[in-house]
């Protein structure tokens, strides 16, 4: 426990000169406006412009803004690791230096850890969310990486966000080894957690100065998912885990629907002479029951009240089978679009196709069907 501050804003920064000053002083402004007894926590590595000396001679005017230079092991996220170390409070927040963060939500993300979140989100994906004037190779490198991280944090909409708060316990005790940009990602991945909420935010491109994004920073990220998985699999009692646990047994789920299906289409044809198209439908149609009562009551381990069970239980159902039937048709599309357009072989197209399905299915239906 460390009680000096209320929070700690923590400001990573490389080469921010141009930004700096102001952004300091918005958070500045929006802790005392708010009354909110905080620290600023400027995280610096060995920047080249005049950045570190402007803090410096910003801590003079600001009693309680603070920086520390790192000299070695370079990096966002080991940055942001050591503002958590330093810190002088239980709450940290973290945000950019340049402006994409709109520091006037700092006391919103405080209310709510305040209320018991363990943490809070800045999302661009959420409900009343966005992002402004990004570049399309932008947009779609943070859709591939969001889409990544939502197969290990389903509940969360927007896991790579920079924009954050958590508590000091979801962290304290774990060890965080983070590369590259994605820091929530470790959080949530290595630490200890509850309760989430995201806060809708429109993510504005830096006006000044550049992004540092690269490509190494790409492969950091697809580095940081496989250490992710390989910790979860080694401390097991953590998120990724449980989702694991999930994903596995929906898959399996999933493969003894293919079995029964498979087996009733025989069945049906070959004794009791339906017609192949009919008992295909009917097969199709019982397999989607089976997928539903095992993913019910092993997946997903559903204890209803009993007065709410059967009309909840038929909800279930109802969504389940939207999302089989949708997934149904994305098969088919894919299956059809690959063949026929890229003249890949039938055969492989359908396999993409239910590989792509088989993650629609079940991130869909986590967050629908089975939402927790
Ligand atoms: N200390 C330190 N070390 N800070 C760094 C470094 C570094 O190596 N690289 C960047 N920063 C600081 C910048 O000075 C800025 O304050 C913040 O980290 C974000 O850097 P940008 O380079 O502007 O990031 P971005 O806009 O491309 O990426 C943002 O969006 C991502 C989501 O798409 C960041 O918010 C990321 O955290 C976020 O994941």
């Amino acid at each position: 426990m460390r009680t000096q501050y209320e929070i700690t804003v923590i400001i990573p920064t490389f080469n921010e000169e141009v930004n700096i000053a102001g952004i300091i002083e918005a958070v500045y402004l929006t802790l005392s406006t708010n009354k909110i007894h905080g620290e600023i926590l400027v995280v610096d590595d060995e920047s080249r412009d005049k950045t570190i000396k402007i803090v410096q001679d910003l801590t003079l005017k600001y009693n309680n803004l603070k920086i520390i230079v790192r000299h070695s092991d370079h990096g966002l996220s080991q940055s942001v690791v050591e503002g958590f170390r330093q810190a002088n409070s239980d709450i940290f927040m973290v945000i950019d230096a340049d402006f994409s963060h709109p520091p006037c939500l700092i006391p919103h993300f405080y209310d709510e850890i305040k209320k018991g979140a363990d943490v809070v989100i800045g999302s661009r994906y959420t409900h009343g969310g966005g992002i402004k004037q990004w570049p399309l190779k932008r947009r779609v490198l943070s859709l591939g990486a969001t889409g990544l991280g939502r197969i290990l944090f389903p509940e969360v909409t927007d896991p790579v966000s920079g924009f954050f708060a958590l508590r000091r316990e979801v962290i304290e005790g774990y060890q965080l080894r983070p590369r590259g940009y994605k820091i929530l990602m470790e959080v949530l991945g290595k630490g200890q957690w509850k309760s989430i909420i995201e806060i809708p935010f429109t993510f504005t491109d830096r006006q000044e100065g550049e992004s540092k994004l690269s490509f190494c920073i790409i492969s950091d990220f697809a580095k940081q998912i496989l250490n992710i998985i390989a910790y979860s699999f080694v401390f097991r009692n953590n998120h990724v885990w449980n989702e694991w646990k999930k994903l596995t047994r929906f898959g399996l789920v999933g493969l003894s629907g293919v079995f029964v299906n498979t087996g009733l289409l025989y069945l049906f044809t070959e004794y009791l002479g339906l017609y192949y198209l009919i008992a295909s439908g009917i097969a199709i149609e019982i397999s989607i029951l089976n997928n539903f009562l095992l993913n019910d009551c092993w997946t997903f381990k559903i204890k209803d009240e009993p007065d709410l069970y059967i009309q909840n239980w038929f909800h279930r159902f109802f969504s389940f089978q939207c999302v089989s039937i949708v997934g149904l048709l994305i098969n088919m599309g894919i299956l059809y679009f690959l063949t026929d357009f890229f003249g890949i072989y039938y055969l492989i197209s359908n396999f993409i196709g239910i590989l792509i399905v088989f993650f629609w299915n079940y991130l869909v239906n986590r967050n629908l069907t089975w939402k927790a």
